[in-house]
């Protein structure tokens, strides 16, 4: 495996692969990888010849009060796990390798991205996808592994691939979750055990939504309105909870298969999200 902190030889090494005939493979991360990510580096491992792994705590999706400057690291563990799995590149630049002085260029998606997570997070979809396609660009890779529990991120690129000509096939793979249900997320860390323990509301009440649909219940308000009460009781502070179209991302009138639950709620400071499928 190698480790490379400069685009042109990122440039360099997977050129090299292709002209083998590789298919590339990648997974792009801002690191202090747990099983979610390694989920979704083992997906790119089968469906590629060649895989890239990037870390990279992307300061442009962070706004001014949020956690760019305590967002957990660990360099040196996530070295040894993607070792483990068998990547073959691991790209982990420094800030200035991807926004050099002067640099001035964004991407956005419109509409997609100042709804749900982009309301309370204005600025964030812009600098996903603006690091994404500056990552695609340096890569360009064939295959691209995303995970579900952004949902809302991996609806947004999909979007940013088609309208853009990206020769790039978006995969998702699916949640990761501890024993008690939590989505496997980087910032859980930041959780008192309190804390931690009432998060276990956030997937008992997605599987309670799906419960009540599957036993017939069709009120989008009625799901919606019961999950914050049960969120709200373990003293979760919600901020969104909705039931939306899995293309569109626009709320439903009615719930039918395949209506995506979606939820962001604030645990002390934590802000976590999560979804399920009906
Ligand atoms: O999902 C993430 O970890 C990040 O948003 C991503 C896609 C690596 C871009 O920084």
């Amino acid at each position: 495996m190698r480790f490379v902190k400069k685009a042109r030889y990122v440039k360099k090494i997977v050129a090299q692969a292709r002209k083998k005939g590789k298919i590339i493979g990648f997974v792009p991360t801002m690191g202090y990888l747990h099983e979610g990510h390694l989920s979704l580096v083992r997906i790119a491992r089968r469906k590629a010849q060649f895989t890239v792994v990037s870390l990279f705590v992307n300061p442009t999706q962070f706004g001014p009060q949020e956690d760019l400057q305590s967002y957990p690291r660990d360099l040196k563990r996530d070295k040894i796990l993607l070792k483990k799995e068998g990547v073959d590149l691991v790209f982990y630049p420094e800030r200035t390798e991807i926004y050099p002085e002067g640099y001035s260029t964004y991407v956005e998606v419109q509409g997609l991205s100042t709804i749900l997570c982009g309301v309370s997070r204005p600025g964030h979809f812009r600098g996903v996808t603006t690091v994404v396609l500056k990552l695609f660009n340096i890569v360009q890779p064939d295959i691209v592994v995303f995970g579900r529990k952004d949902f809302q991120q991996a609806v947004i690129i999909k979007r940013m691939v088609e309208d853009l000509d990206l020769n790039i096939k978006i995969v998702t793979g699916k949640i990761v979750r501890e024993k008690d249900g939590l989505a496997m997320s980087s910032r859980n860390t930041y959780l008192s055990e309190k804390e931690r323990e009432n998060a276990t509301v956030l997937y008992q009440s997605l599987v309670w939504a799906k419960k009540a649909y599957s036993g017939g219940v069709r009120d989008p308000h009625w799901v919606i309105d019961k999950m914050r009460d049960m969120i709200e009781n373990r003293g979760g502070k919600v901020d969104y909870v909705e039931a939306v179209d899995q293309k569109t991302l626009k709320p439903v009138k009615h719930l039918y298969k395949g209506t995506l639950i979606v939820l962001a709620v604030y645990f002390g400071k934590t802000r976590l999200i999560d979804n399920i499928v009906l």
